[in-house]
């Protein structure tokens, strides 16, 4: 429970509610565009803003939103928190590092604060849509300016300018507007990420997404088309179509518009390069793969989380499909996309994960032969179904299993890589090494590529003779 001197002494509009999140009540949101009171234009000139990002690329786009925003306000950015005049974080909850990493960068920002008492902090992304992590705050650490939630970042200025005054906390626990049009400024001038649904619906017991990011909420496919149209005219060569679960795309707004479409639909706008991440085996259609094959823009690699290879397991995560039906989509997307890399999500000591069920996972990869795999300790999160199961695995068990995953899927990195040598894949340019005519980029397949070249142009698509293969990348020459 809640002190009252601490609600007295913030300015609390909203807290978090796990309970509310999770209802199955019918969403009602709208959809509004963008709009910045002109009294906050340029109201921080001068002033920096040290930003730091956690969690997955959902967190680095809304931090590019976030950038858009503060620099409207007038902030420049900084990487030396020093000098800053405003430390924000934007969290991430997934897993328990994350958390950690977060309340230690507090921690450091609080001992700024102790001799620069005018420094801001703030907190928002995932965690700050977290029960407890919103009452230790207002517990525990005063010196926190602000904590705002994923679904109203947007409203940073006035929350900003009223948390001079006093401690706000602004967290909707149910989804708020889809705010079209926000200011963005993003990190690479050649790849953009293009957000396409909100939230996820899946609810897999171990997973805070659905709590924190909210319930699936897709972007009319006229405003996603717009977006790419203009990231074209600005010189992008990829976007990447963005979701928790983006394979449910279009379910909640139409009834015969889905992914498949709107894939075939970027497609047709010529952007040399389309990605899509992540998909949920459960909604990946015949139809998708269809498209993915047909149209070369849209690149043949596919993050297809497993989780794990037990069917025991996969029932008490809520994943909805069986070993079989998984590996049946795996083998139909090898046959069907040509040359197509799939790469995957594991979490290792589930609770109750038996020796055999972790064995079953282990038999499943050295069938798949990953690309690519992010691989995890189970790490329980308040609020979900699987924290409350119990669990009689060590940690030490779990950190084996982690290890012995871990040698098996990068082996078959490794092993994929080298069938490139001596072939050559086109690479988007991204940036130059720091010895002289040496450069990096993505092959195709999500393959990162070093490589030499005279004069190569960044932003280009090259083709890159592929020399050595290295685990986790490739060394090339562009080819004559
Ligand atoms: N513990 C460990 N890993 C998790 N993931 C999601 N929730 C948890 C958790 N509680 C992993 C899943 C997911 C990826 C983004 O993070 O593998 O696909
Ligand atoms: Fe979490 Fe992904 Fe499952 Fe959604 S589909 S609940 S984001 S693991």
């Amino acid at each position: 429970m809640l002190k009252y001197n601490c609600l007295e002494r913030s300015g609390v509009m909203h807290l978090p509610d796990f309970k509310v999140a999770r209802s199955s009540e019918k969403i009602d949101y709208k959809k509004k565009d963008y709009k910045l009171d002109s009294k906050y234009l340029g109201k921080y000139k001068g002033k920096k803003c040290y930003l730091k990002t956690y969690g997955c690329q959902m967190n680095e786009h809304d931090s590019e939103n976030i950038k858009g925003i503060l620099e409207l306000l007038g902030f420049s950015f900084t990487e030396n928190i020093e000098e800053a005049d405003l430390v924000l974080l934007n969290t991430c909850s997934i897993r328990e590092n994350a958390h950690n990493k977060a309340f230690g960068l507090l921690g450091k920002a609080k001992h700024i604060k102790e001799s620069k008492r005018d420094l801001m902090i703030g907190l928002c992304g995932c965690m700050a849509q977290e029960e407890i992590v919103v009452n230790t705050i207002m517990k525990k650490y005063p010196f926190v300016n602000f904590v705002i939630g994923t679904h109203n970042f947007y409203q940073l200025p006035e929350i900003l300018e009223n948390s001079e005054e006093k401690q706000q906390i602004e967290v909707y626990s149910r989804e708020g507007d889809l705010i079209e049009d926000l200011p963005v400024d993003r990190t690479s001038k050649y790849k953009a990420y293009v957000n396409i649904i909100y939230g996820c619906d899946k609810f897999c017991t171990y997973c805070i997404v659905p709590y924190t990011r909210g319930r699936q909420r897709s972007r009319e496919k006229e405003d996603i088309l717009k977006e790419i149209d203009n990231l074209i005219k600005e010189g992008y060569k990829e976007v990447t179509l963005l979701g928790q679960n983006v394979n449910a795309y279009g379910k909640d707004l139409y009834d015969d518009y889905s992914l498949a479409e709107l894939l075939e639909d970027v497609a047709k706008t010529n952007i040399p390069r389309i990605r899509f991440m992540t998909s949920h085996p459960w909604d990946f259609t015949d139809d998708m793969i269809e498209v993915i094959a047909k149209y070369p823009n849209i690149m043949p690699s596919v993050h297809l989380p497993v989780q794990s290879g037990s069917d025991r397991i996969l029932k008490l995560m809520g994943r909805r499909y069986t070993k079989d039906k998984y590996l049946t989509l795996f083998h139909k997307m090898k046959e069907m996309i040509p040359n197509v890399a799939i790469s995957t999500d594991i979490i290792v000591g589930f609770p109750g994960e038996s020796e055999e069920d972790f064995e079953e996972t282990l038999k499943l990869v050295r069938e798949c032969k990953y690309d690519n795999a992010y691989t995890f300790i189970y790490s329980p999160r308040v609020g979900t179904p699987a924290s409350r199961l119990p669990d009689n695995i060590t940690k030490e068990e779990k950190e084996q299993r982690l290890y012995k995953l871990n040698e098996i899927v990068n082996t078959y990195f490794r092993e994929n890589n080298e069938k490139l040598v001596g072939k050559k894949v086109p690479v988007l340019v991204e940036g130059i090494s720091d010895k002289k005519n040496e450069y990096f980029g993505y092959s195709d397949t999500n393959k990162l590529i070093n490589f030499i070249g005279e004069d190569v142009k960044l932003g280009s698509i090259v083709l890159v003779e592929i020399i050595e293969a290295k685990t986790w990348s490739l060394d090339g020459k562009v080819s004559k």
